[in-house]
């Protein structure tokens, strides 16, 4: 099954302002008619996300939580129903900030990835957040985070799922953070894939920038990239988005 890759934008708490954020986004959106091989996502702050369904057109929207009820008592969060008006397709779920920072559990992120499935949003299920891991934990840590957050979730839904295997300890704002080499993010990638089935789209995040991103790029298995800090500047997201497609054109 031919899939095009995925670079999706993590923006975090930023950029400050909803002008800063606009100069960035129609930066993307400029350039992004040119691409063939690959789909940009933003996931901007929440609040910018009215604003921002105006402008876009060839990049999509993207939320970075949402909560799994459509209304009620849930101070402070959004629920599907909410952002679908705002053009949002796609939901990080899971981010490795949430659950450490904010004391998301596996549990949670299965409820929200099943209410993001019903309300036709595409999860971005974020898989390898443990505090302290080594890097030779984490296959059973991913093993453990699908299995708790896939409870309930039928076979042939998998593929409407796009995962990323992030490593708490490849995170650029993490202590002591290292990107995976290459050939681990692979190695896990396929790993995933054995679990969620060759159809569904695995994403490897943690500290992908535009010197690195060839490390990643020139394995077919992976699928694209979940970028955080690099996101904030067009130039550099952009040239990673070049190397993806540029990966791919070679391959066919
Ligand atoms: P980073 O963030 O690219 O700055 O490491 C990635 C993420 O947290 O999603």
């Amino acid at each position: 099954m031919y899939k095009k890759k995925l670079i999706v934008a993590n923006w975090k708490m930023n950029p400050q302002t909803l002008s800063e954020a606009r100069r960035i986004l129609m930066i993307l959106e400029h350039r992004a008619p040119l691409m063939n091989k690959s789909e940009a996502v933003i996931c901007p702050p929440a609040l910018y996300l009215p604003a921002f369904s105006h402008y876009v057109h060839s990049v999509k929207l993207g939320a970075q939580n949402m909560h799994w009820e459509e209304a009620g008592a849930f101070t402070g969060e959004s629920s599907p129903t909410m952002l679908k008006p705002f053009n949002v397709n796609f939901a990080i779920l899971g981010h490795s900030e949430r659950r450490l920072g904010l004391g998301e559990t596996d549990q949670m992120v299965n409820v929200k990835v099943r209410s993001a499935l019903r309300h036709k949003i595409i999860p971005i299920v974020c898989l390898g957040a443990v505090a302290k891991a080594k890097k030779t934990d984490m296959k059973k840590i991913v093993a453990k985070q699908f299995r708790a957050t896939m409870k309930g979730i039928e076979k042939n839904e998998l593929h409407k799922i796009v995962f990323v295997y992030e490593p708490t300890w490849a995170i650029s704002t993490s202590l002591h953070s290292k990107p995976a080499d290459g050939e681990h993010a692979r190695e896990l990638i396929m790993y995933i894939h054995k679990f969620a089935g060759p159809n569904c789209r695995v994403l490897y995040g943690g500290t992908v920038n535009k010197h690195n991103a060839r490390e990643y790029a020139q394995y077919s298995e992976i699928d694209g990239a979940l970028v955080g800090a690099a996101s904030l500047d067009p130039n550099n997201f952009w040239e990673i988005i070049k190397e993806f497609e540029r990966e791919s054109i070679h391959r066919g």
